[in-house]
Order: structure tokens, then C-alpha cells, then sequence
């Protein structure tokens, strides 16, 4: 058997998404599962180089998993021979730059969503990638979730007939950092620095329905700055310039209509933080990060609209949890094997710059139709 090492810099890695999705639970546990296997018997072995602003917690966070490289210097890491991957999990705003340097220095690269923070920045990277015939993913972990991953099984065997509508909600309370400290970055809240729930979520629907219902042709959206005022990792209160909640109706092919609510200011009555109720003319399903429950055409009930009377049916009950049928790997993980795989064999991947630039593009038009006060239509976004 031979191994094959890739040299992947992590830049951004002291962060949230940085350390514990891609580096603990994907590219570590890649290796502590023996590497990606590929038909011919090789291995591929990643060796992480870990790239961020801070010695201290990159030294800290090196030693901590064993690891010997890191640097603060962005540009000697990506001048190495042995890298041949520049992976960014950096705040949002710092993307494009590091992105763009990566191109010129002829890298593979993989990058959490979103690309860049426009439209036209990301199609640009999408562009400048291509004419440098370099390999190009967007993280879309939500795809690879045991809930969706039965939901797309559902749509696949033709459960629900003809689907009608997707009716989303996403979100929980976050908290404003004055008598318990915020579970999010700070930079979440602001729109100077980035943040703002429909430049961090829209991607994500955007993939999930396109790639489970069908094209996205139009959005409708209201945004909301619930919380006005939070208090940031340094204890001081800062003004919350950026949307923390939307809500958003979006248009697919075949006439499906998806609803979709976010939002940072909400308190979950719900069995998981987000959940997709997909209604079909056959039958439905509510699927979650976890789980999926359906209700079949022939079982479902007949309620009869009657305030005067108690409720008297178990709804919940009347639904039928969908087998896993299969073991369910980390989300992240799986993504990141497919993505080694199309960087060193060539296997195909799907998920690419211009995947992540119509991520970008629906967050843009969406945030305009708030602002507008409209319904956008989405044109088509090529290369
Ligand atoms: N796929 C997902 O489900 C998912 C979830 C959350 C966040 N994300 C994305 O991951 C990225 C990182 O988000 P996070 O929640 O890990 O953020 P975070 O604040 O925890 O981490 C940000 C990282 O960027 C680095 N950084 C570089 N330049 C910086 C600067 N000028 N200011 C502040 N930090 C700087 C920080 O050191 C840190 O390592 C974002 O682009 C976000 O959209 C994806």
C-alpha cells in the first residue's frame, strides 16, 4: 500500500469552524482512520500546516495534536512545494485576498462558504481559478447531514409524489453576551466586518434546495435586526448593525415554494436547530440534522377545524421515523474525502467555486429584496 502525503494549510484554524470541524473532525480523524483509501491501493495522507495571526494558540494548538507545522506567514506557507492544498477557514471578510494569493501561487483550494462576500468577487475567484486549471471546493457540510442524506433517499425513491412546498426553520437564541457570554463570534452582528445571518445561511439553503428540489428562480425576504445591542468577547457592548433574522421565500423549478425562517433571536420548540417539513401530493416528511419522519398519503389523519373542542389527536405520533440504513460519518469528513479524492485522483466533485459563487449570488439578491422591498428573480451564473 502506498501513502500518498498532501501538504493542506489550515488557515483560520484557531477559529470555530477551522478547529474542530476541518481540523479535529475531518483532516485528524482522516488520519486516525488510516487515511482516504482510493481504488489502487493508495492512501492519501493529509499533513496539515496550520496557518493563523496568533503564535501562542497555533504553537498551543500544534502541540496539543502532535503536529510540527505551523506559521503566521501566509506567504511562505503557500511558497512550499510539499502544500498542495490551501484550505480557508478565515472570518469572511479575509477571504477573497488570501484566496486570490492562493490561486497565484497555482494551490488546490477548499474554503468554508461563503466564497467571497459578493457576487462578483466570487465569480471572479470562480474565473481566476479555472484560467489557472487549479481544483476549487466550497464547503456544503449541511448535504452530507444523516437527515438530509434521507430526505434526498425519500426524494430519490419518489416518495412524495409531486413535492409542493419546503417549509424551513433554522435558528436558536444567541445569547447577547452580558449575563452569559454569546455562543457566536461577535463579528457575526456586524455588517462592517461581515457578519449578518443571510450572508451565513444563504449559501447553505442555496445548495440544499438546489441540489434536493431544483433550481432557486426567484427569493423574497424580510430582514430584521432583532437584538440591536450585544456585548463582545472583550465584555463591550457594540451596536448590532447586521440582520440577525430573516425570513425568506424562495421559488424553485416544478412551482415548489420553500419557506424558510433563520434567525439568531429565536427559542427552539423543535427536535433539532433546523428542520424541513417537505410536503409531497404522496406523502411527507420533516427531516433534521439527525432524524427524518414521514406520513404516507394513506395514513394520513383528517382534522376537522373545531376550536370548541380539544385536541385529540397525538399529530406527532401519527409519523414514522425513517431508518438510517447506513453509518453516517461526520458531515465535514465525508466532504473533505471527496474533495482529497478529486484533488489526487480525479474523481469528479461537484461542489466548486461556481457552486459557492451561486451561494453568494442568493445571499446578495436576497438581502436586496429586503432592502427593496421586492421579489428578486435569480439569473443564471456562468463561468
Ligand atoms: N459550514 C458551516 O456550517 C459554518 C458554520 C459557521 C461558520 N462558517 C464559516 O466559517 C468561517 C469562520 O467562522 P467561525 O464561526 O469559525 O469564526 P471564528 O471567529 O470562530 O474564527 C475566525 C478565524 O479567522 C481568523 N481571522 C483571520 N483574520 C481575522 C480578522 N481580521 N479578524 C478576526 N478573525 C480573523 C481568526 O483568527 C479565526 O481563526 C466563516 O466564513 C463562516 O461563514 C461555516
Amino acid at each position: 500500500m502506498t501513502r500518498r502525503s498532501i501538504g493542506i494549510i489550515v488557515n483560520g484554524v484557531t477559529g470555530r469552524m477551522g478547529y474542530r470541524q476541518h481540523l479535529v473532525r475531518s483532516l485528524l480523524a482522516i488520519r486516525a482512520s488510516g487515511g482516504v483509501a482510493l481504488a489502487d491501493g493508495t492512501t492519501i495522507w493529509p499533513e496539515p500546516v496550520l496557518v493563523g495571526r496568533n503564535e501562542t494558540k497555533l504553537r498551543e494548538l500544534a502541540e496539543r495534536h502532535g503536529l510540527t507545522e505551523w506559521t503566521t506567514d501566509l506567504t511562505s506557507a503557500l511558497a512550499r512545494d510539499d502544500v498542495e492544498i490551501y484550505f480557508d477557514a478565515q472570518v469572511t471578510q479575509q477571504r477573497e485576498k488570501a484566496i486570490r494569493q492562493a490561486i497565484e501561487a497555482g494551490k488546490h483550494i477548499y474554503t468554508e462558504k461563503p466564497l467571497a462576500e459578493d457576487t462578483a468577487g466570487a465569480l471572479d475567484l470562480a474565473r481566476a481559478a479555472d484560467a489557472a486549471g487549479i481544483r476549487t471546493g466550497v464547503v456544503q457540510d449541511k448535504l452530507f447531514l444523516p437527515g438530509l442524506r434521507k430526505l434526498k433517499r425519500l426524494i430519490d425513491g419518489g416518495f412524495f409524489g409531486r413535492i409542493l412546498s419546503v417549509r424551513g426553520e433554522f435558528g436558536y437564541w444567541v445569547f447577547e453576551g452580558d449575563w452569559q457570554p454569546a455562543q457566536r463570534p461577535s463579528w457575526n452582528y456586524r455588517l462592517e466586518d461581515g457578519g449578518g445571518i443571510v450572508v451565513d445561511m444563504f449559501p447553505h439553503w442555496h445548495y440544499v434546495l438546489e441540489e434536493l428540489f431544483g433550481r432557486v428562480n426567484a427569493v423574497s425576504c424580510l430582514t430584521a435586526t432583532h437584538v440591536p445591542e450585544r456585548v463582545d468577547e472583550d465584555g463591550r457592548s457594540y451596536p448590532a448593525t447586521a440582520d440577525d433574522a430573516a425570513y425568506a421565500i424562495f421559488e424553485l423549478d416544478g412551482g415548489v415554494v420553500a419557506q424558510l425562517n433563520s434567525s439568531w433571536a429565536v427559542r427552539v420548540y423543535r427536535d433539532e436547530l433546523v428542520e424541513f417539513q417537505v410536503d409531497g401530493t404522496e406523502g411527507s416528511a420533516v427531516a433534521g440534522l439527525r432524524n427524518c419522519r414521514v406520513q404516507h398519503r394513506a395514513v394520513t389523519p383528517k382534522p376537522v377545524w373545531n376550536p370548541d373542542l380539544p385536541v385529540t389527536e397525538d399529530f406527532r405520533a401519527q409519523w414514522a421515523e425513517v431508518p438510517d440504513n447506513e453509518e453516517f460519518d461526520n458531515g465535514f469528513k465525508v466532504q473533505w474525502e471527496a474533495f482529497l479524492r478529486h484533488v489526487v485522483a480525479g474523481e469528479p466533485f461537484r461542489w466548486d467555486f461556481l457552486a459557492g459563487a451561486r451561494g453568494v449570488q442568493l445571499a446578495e439578491l436576497g438581502l436586496r429584496a429586503a432592502r427593496e422591498g421586492v421579489r428578486v428573480e435569480v439569473p443564471e451564473l456562468n463561468s
